[in-house]
């Protein structure tokens, strides 16, 4: 009975291992993927990199430019407040990706957002 449950335990584990290995390698490849993890880089960067604020805009960043940045985040060699969290997060793959993707995005002058006013009733 012992080797039997030792038998599914490690049949699971290669398993489960294989699934792992196919999902790094099928999101990595997916340009979806990295779509993905662009837009969660537009809370702080913009919408396609095109800041709004005082976070420096990504949109028409060079590519060497951007690995650069983002390699020296990951090692901790450049400080940061939030990028080297980011940074590390994400593989040699996705920083490739997301250089490739920012890249390739037209910089645009940001629009003056309209202010939102809160009718006091809810009735738009
Ligand atoms: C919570 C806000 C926030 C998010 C989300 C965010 N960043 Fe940043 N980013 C910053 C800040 C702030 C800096 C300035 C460095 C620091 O203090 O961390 C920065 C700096 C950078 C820089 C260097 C810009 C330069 O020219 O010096 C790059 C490249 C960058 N971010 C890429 C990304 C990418 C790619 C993502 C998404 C995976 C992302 N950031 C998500 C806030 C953010």
């Amino acid at each position: 009975m012992k080797k039997i449950i030792t038998m599914i335990g490690l049949a699971t584990l290669l398993i489960t291992s294989v699934a792992r290995a196919t999902e790094v390698f099928v999101l990595s490849a997916n340009p979806s993927h990295i779509h993905v993890l662009a837009a969660s880089c537009a809370t702080c960067h913009g919408t396609n990199g095109n800041g709004v604020d005082q976070t420096k805009p990504l949109a028409g960043i060079g590519k060497t430019d951007f690995l650069t940045k983002m390699l020296a985040f990951k090692s901790g060699e450049r400080k940061a407040t939030v990028m080297h969290r980011h940074a590390k997060g994400l593989n040699a793959q996705e920083i490739e990706g997301l250089a490739a993707y920012f890249s390739a995005q037209i910089p645009r002058q940001p629009s003056a957002l309209p202010s939102q006013v809160l009718n006091k009733n809810h009735a738009n």
